[in-house]
């Protein structure tokens, strides 16, 4: 499978934010990665469900909505009645993770579990065959434009370990500090999904650094 490429709205400019949600439907992009903060879990705050809900009227690809915020049991079914396709629930966030995951499949999407930098793969050896994605931070979540954290190689390579005997491992998605220079180390990682909040929005051309991203670690066939 060609690793998707999930833009991070975060870094978008919410003043014209259905301009940049067509540039995206144009792109290349897969998916819309969507940054939730409650100020809590993270010591930032960005957007809620009134504001995917109104996203999702002009977006024409799936939304792979990122949880950073503490007991996101309480607003499960309002992210996907908001338009969630994916949901991404912080490990750190949640002291019934199974039963967490449990419900939002049974709400009829996809279930992902985000670590943090410090939390190593294998707290998820008991729930791996349950998700549908990992979520591995290469930096600490709360803000756009930081540095990517180079052990999270060591992670995809522990996590991809862990998972080869399994008939579905769950796709690998990195998020945070993802530029045009380590894309490709990353899809050769085995990264399924990279997100790129920064990378895309700060660029002259965001479509054309998409589709870089798009293009980064796939051999060229001739
Ligand atoms: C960080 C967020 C990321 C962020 C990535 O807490 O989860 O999705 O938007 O931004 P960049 O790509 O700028 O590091
Ligand atoms: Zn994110």
């Amino acid at each position: 499978m060609q690793h998707l490429v999930a833009p991070s709205m975060l870094s978008s400019d919410f003043t014209n934010l259905q301009s940049e949600i067509e540039m995206v439907n144009e792109s290349r992009a897969d998916w819309f990665h969507l940054d939730v903060m409650d100020g809590m879990f993270v010591p930032n705050i960005t957007f809620g469900m009134p504001v995917i809900k109104k996203m999702k009227k002009h977006a024409q690809k799936p939304f792979d909505v990122h949880l950073m915020i503490n007991e996101p049991d309480r607003y499960l079914k309002d992210f996907v009645e908001a338009g969630a396709d994916i949901l991404t629930v912080q490990y750190e966030a949640c002291t019934h993770l199974h039963r967490t995951i449990q419900k939002i499949h049974e709400l009829g999407i996809k279930a992902g579990v985000a670590l943090n930098p410090h939390t190593p793969v294998s707290v998820l050896e008991n729930i791996v065959h349950d998700l549908d994605m990992v979520l591995i931070m290469s930096v600490n979540p709360g803000f756009g434009g930081q540095d990517f954290i180079e052990n999270t190689f060591n992670k995809i390579r522990r996590f991809k370990e862990m998972t080869t005997k399994l008939v579905q491992s769950p796709m690998i998605e990195v998020d945070g500090g993802v530029t045009l220079d380590n894309a490709a180390q990353l899809v050769e990682a085995g990264v399924d999904v990279v997100v790129a909040g920064s990378t895309v929005f700060k660029s002259d051309n965001p479509s054309a650094t998409i589709g870089q991203l798009k293009d980064a670690g796939q051999t060229k066939k001739v």
